[in-house]
């Protein structure tokens, strides 16, 4: 297992975030904005119930399939793009290695 894995989130200053963490750290991508101070509202604590942690997937690696709550969520945004995701939804392990996410308007 590699010890480190790599998550960049852009924010909405356009300006990179790089971490660096264990991947077995057992945090959701929404998690990681909150710890940092990324400006990440995730209301509803993570339960896919009201988009505030709303991303896009510049780079994606192998991330969880969408669930229906994430989908029918996502589709009420009217700034859903096809590369949108709830962050709350990709939690953070050695898959996601690489995976850069931009936070999308609120
Ligand atoms: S934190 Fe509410 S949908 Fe992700």
């Amino acid at each position: 297992m590699k010890e480190l894995i790599k998550i960049t989130i852009i924010d909405r200053e356009g300006v990179s975030h790089v971490f660096e963490i264990p991947p077995d750290i057992g945090i959701s991508v929404m998690e990681l904005c909150k710890a940092n101070d990324l400006p990440v509202l995730a209301t509803c604590g993570g339960m896919a119930l009201c988009a505030t942690c709303h991303v896009l997937v510049e780079s994606g690696t192998s991330l969880p399939e969408m669930q229906n709550d994430e989908a029918l969520m996502l589709d009420q945004l009217p700034n859903m793009e096809p590369n949108s995701r709830l962050s709350c939804q990709l939690k953070i392990n050695e898959k996601t290695d690489g995976l850069v996410v931009r936070l999308a308007e609120e």
